[in-house]
This record gives structure tokens, C-alpha cells and sequence, in this order.
């Protein structure tokens, strides 16, 4: 088993969970993501809409959503598709929030969210999912090849994994940009190429790898100003020092994504039948 050497979680993931169905946090994420799916990473609806396309999610079929946040992307999954989703995440209170929202959807039957770290082996038998996502979090454990080993274990047989990897170098960062891009807890910053070798070392089977980075580069853009436009009531609640290291991670996360030098590619991949 891997040993987490990942920093705890801090700062944004902290005031967006803590806050997280409060009407002001609503509106914001609705300014930012265009519809508010209860999500807390750069993917927006016709965004999910396109990665269903690749995991053939029906009635009766399972999906885990590892660092599943407070849960609305699975959720929004299970009401589609009619698949049962099981989702789990490290942050307490996110988790919490993702139990509620399946209640308050109706969906209890067919959602169950745990608290879990996805940087051990996760607690499941083998070939347990018909599919697996994992949405602008990877980056958040050490060991990759060691976590997507896991998430293969875990797959049945021709099964799906889908994930993106929103920190993949791909042009010149500053010390500066890299510690204001990483002030939500422990980051990997890999070069493009690490991901599809890690999936190959698996022994998963690469389907699609594709550039999803001018998503991050828009939602960034437009979370940092509908928070912008909230400031007053915004600093009231996270204190001045967490809004503002809010907004800097926003406008550097935007800025780094338009110039093409922090990229977010998708992977999707199987398992051999
Ligand atoms: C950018 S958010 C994405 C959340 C969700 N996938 C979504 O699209 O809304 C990254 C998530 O990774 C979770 N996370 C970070 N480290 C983790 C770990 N070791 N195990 C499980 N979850 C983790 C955080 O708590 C956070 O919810």
C-alpha cells in the first residue's frame, strides 16, 4: 500500500465546501460554469455531457467518481444515465454536502458518497466498476501510476476510466506562478506524455487523449469575477487574506491555461476484456 505523503487540503477547497449551498456560492458557480451542476473544478455540463459519450453508463451499470467534491457531477450522472454511482473524497464536509444533495435529488437509492483517500488503495474488491471518473484531482495524489494500478484493479473487464489532468506542463512557469498555482494543498506537475505512460504501465488500453484546456482557461476567468462582483459579502466570509488568495489562484489558473503553458488534457481508457 502507498503511503500518503499528500499536504492536507487547504485554502479554496476549504471556503468552497464550508459554503457550498449557500445561494451566494450558487451564484457563482452558476456565473462561472454557465449551469451550476455542483461541481468545484473546471468542468461544466456540455462538457460532461461529451465525456458520457465514452462511458456507456446504463441502468444497473456502477460508477465511481474518485475525488468526487461535493458530489453534483455524479449525481447529475446517476439521474442521466440511470447507472448507480458511488463516490468518495478526503474532504470531510464535501462529502457531507454530496450525501444531502443526494437526498435532496431523491437519488439515495442509487448514490452513496464516502469519505476515502484516493492516494491509498481504495476500500473495494476487484472488478467492482463499470466505469470510472476522476475530474481535476489527480494531480492531487503523488504516486499516479500507483493510483490509476488501483482504479484498474477495481474496473471489470472492458470497463472505462476517464480522467483529467489539469496540471500538465506544457510551456515556462515562474517559482511565483507554480506556488500560487499550487495553494490548494500538494500538486504533481508532470509534462504531457506522463499520463499515457502511467495508463500503458497499467496495462489499460488508451482510447481518447484530448486537450480540454480552453474549458479551465473560461471557468477560471468567469469564477474570478462573478466572485469579483461578490467581494464585500465574499471577505466577510473568508477573511481577506483567503479572498484574495482565491482570486490569485483564479486569474493565475486563467492566465496560465489562455497562453497554453498549464494544460488540461482528458484520458479515457480500458480495460482488456
Ligand atoms: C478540483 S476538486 C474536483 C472535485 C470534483 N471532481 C468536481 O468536479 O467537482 C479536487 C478534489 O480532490 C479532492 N482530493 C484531494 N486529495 C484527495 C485525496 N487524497 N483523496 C480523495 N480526494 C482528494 C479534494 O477534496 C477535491 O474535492
Amino acid at each position: 500500500m502507498s503511503k500518503s505523503n499528500s499536504l492536507p487540503l487547504a485554502g479554496h477547497y476549504n471556503a468552497n465546501y464550508g459554503n457550498f449551498q449557500t445561494e451566494l456560492y450558487a451564484q457563482i458557480r452558476r456565473e462561472g460554469f454557465g449551469e451550476d451542476i455542483g461541481q468545484n473544478s473546471w468542468l461544466t455540463s456540455d462538457e460532461q455531457d461529451r465525456f458520457l459519450e465514452w462511458l456507456d453508463l446504463s441502468p444497473g451499470k456502477t460508477l465511481l467518481d474518485v475525488a468526487c467534491g461535493a458530489g453534483g457531477p455524479a449525481l447529475r450522472i446517476a439521474a442521466t444515465t440511470g447507472c448507480s454511482v458511488i463516490g468518495i473524497d478526503v474532504h470531510e464536509q464535501a462529502v457531507t454536502t454530496a450525501s444531502l444533495l443526494a437526498k435532496q435529488s431523491g437519488l439515495v437509492e442509487r448514490a452513496e458518497f464516502r469519505v476515502a483517500d484516493a492516494t491509498r488503495s481504495l476500500p473495494f474488491s476487484d472488478a467492482t466498476f463499470d466505469a470510472i471518473t476522476c475530474i481535476d484531482a489527480i494531480n492531487h495524489f503523488p504516486d499516479r501510476a500507483y493510483a490509476i494500478a488501483d482504479w484498474a484493479r477495481l474496473l471489470k473487464p472492458g470497463g472505462r476510466l476517464l480522467f483529467t489532468d489539469p496540471i500538465t506542463v506544457t510551456g515556462a512557469l515562474t517559482n511565483a506562478e507554480i506556488a500560487v498555482r499550487s495553494s490548494a494543498g500538494f500538486y504533481l506537475f508532470v509534462p504531457h506524455g506522463y499520463d499515457e505512460r502511467a495508463i500503458a504501465q497499467c496495462g489499460l488500453r488508451l482510447l481518447v487523449c484530448e486537450d480540454v484546456t480552453e474549458n479551465m482557461a473560461k471557468v477560471a476567468e468567469a469564477r474570478r469575477a462573478a466572485r469579483a462582483a461578490r467581494s464585500t459579502a465574499l471577505r466577510e466570509i473568508e477573511g481577506d487574506q483567503a479572498y484574495d488568495g482565491q482570486q490569485e489562484f483564479l486569474a493565475i489558473a486563467a492566465r496560465l491555461a489562455r497562453e497554453g503553458r498549464l494544460s488540461r488534457f482528458l484520458y479515457v481508457s480500458t480495460k482488456s476484456s
